[in-house]
């Protein structure tokens, strides 16, 4: 499938168990048959060795560096010790870099290749189910400063990204589920009959046979690539990707990160704007096939329990303070329709009105 972004247009390939053919791309893809492979401690001893074994056999000269796994490690910290290694190994211009692993390793390891020696060129193999659907198709990278999410980073669009499903074998269930919900988001955004695709709990998705699964991830991947390609640089359109994340973030945040993923949070924000949505103009048909797909895939949908057992204003505090608040309104991306998306723009009060007003209808069940 090609990403179409003028001169820096790219392909992602989908397969099941392609790893020979993977092998014959790199080498193709790295000019001067130097390639370093940033991966991460969980999936190095999963999936690295046959990378490398294919790599070394096609007589290329093959670094692989392998950092802590988590969102934590996800600092300039661990970019700086990455530059030592790879300088340290001779790092040269025509050297490909390689990011093995989820939206972590994807994000770190794109920005070292998008600034190391002016910016070299990488290649994606996303391992997870949200770095194959999400971060690995647009070209945003970066790492967390300590007042903020994503604040450092670029856009470095990779020279190709391997989307295989042979490595969400090997991932723990609740990191799966986490990723359709991006799927889930997708959906809303550009693809209403894949909804249905989705009623199933994760581990069955996983298992299904793999046209099936490859499809769901093809689909997903299309709407968000039509999107990028439509707003690159995230001006406009790309907007509507934020769908769901303007409460996930603040609850993410307020349950200190621990209480749940990202894409558990991203779940309980998209049930929220649906109901929302649903009580604007979004048709009932849509909401409920939202809804139906999250709780077949396993979700707890029950965002009013959360919003509940927390601090109201608090939570109002994070939801003011996301960076989708331009000139002291919060803009919320809210469906109309599949692939119809509204900015509803509100000021804190506003959106202290609004919550509370949806928040009584179950208060007591
Ligand atoms: N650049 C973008 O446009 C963009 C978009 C969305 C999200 N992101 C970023 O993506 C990150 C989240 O990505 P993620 O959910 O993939 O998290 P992650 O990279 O932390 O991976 C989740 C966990 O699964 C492990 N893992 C990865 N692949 C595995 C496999 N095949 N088998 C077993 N374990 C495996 C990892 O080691 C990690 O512990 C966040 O930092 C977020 O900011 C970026
Ligand atoms: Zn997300």
């Amino acid at each position: 499938m090609a990403i179409n972004l003028g001169e820096r247009s790219y392909a992602v390939h989908f397969r099941a168990d392609g790893l020979k053919e993977l092998s014959e791309r790199i080498d193709v893809a790295a000019r001067a048959r130097r390639v370093a492979i940033i991966t991460d401690e969980n999936v190095a001893p999963l999936h690295l060795m046959p990378l490398l074994s294919g790599l070394n056999a096609r007589g290329l000269s093959v670094t692989s560096c392998q950092i802590r796994p988590g969102e934590a490690e996800k600092h300039l910290g661990t970019v700086s010790a990455l530059y030592d290694g790879l300088l340290g190994w001779g790092m040269q211009r025509g050297t490909l870099i390689v990011a093995l692993g989820g939206g972590v390793v994807g994000d770190i390891a794109g920005f070292v290749a998008g600034t190391l020696l002016r910016g070299i060129a990488w290649v994606g193999i996303p391992t997870t189910v949200l770095s194959q659907v999400d971060s690995s198709v647009g070209g945003k990278v970066g790492v967390n400063h300590a007042s903020g999410k994503n604040l450092i980073g670029l856009f470095h669009q990779p020279t190709f990204v391997w989307v295989d499903t042979a490595y969400l074998r090997t991932l723990p269930t609740r990191e799966a589920r986490a990723g359709f919900a991006e799927v889930v988001k997708h959906a809303i955004l550009g693809d209403e009959p894949l909804l249905p695709m989705l009623t199933r709990p994760a581990p069955d998705l996983l298992s299904a046979e793999p046209e099936v699964l490859l499809e769901i991830l093809k689909r997903a991947v299309r709407v968000k690539a039509d999107i990028v390609a439509r707003d690159e640089h995230e001006s406009g359109p790309r907007m509507a990707l934020n769908l769901g994340h303007t409460l996930a973030h603040a609850l993410e945040a307020e349950t200190g990160y621990s209480a749940m993923n990202h894409g558990e949070a991203v779940a309980l924000g998209l049930s929220f704007v649906i109901e929302w949505a649903a009580s604007r103009e979004l048709p009932r048909t849509t909401a409920d096939a939202v809804l139906a797909a999250l709780k077949g895939l396993g979700f707890d949908i029950d965002w009013r329990a959360w919003v509940n057992r927390l601090n109201l204003e608090h939570l109002l505090d994070r939801i003011d303070a996301d960076k989708k608040n331009v000139q002291g309104e919060v803009h919320w991306i809210v469906p109309r329709g599949a692939g119809d998306m509204e900015i509803v723009k509100l000021t804190k009060a506003a959106c202290r009105q609004m919550l509370a007003g949806m928040l009584p209808k179950r208060t007591g069940e």
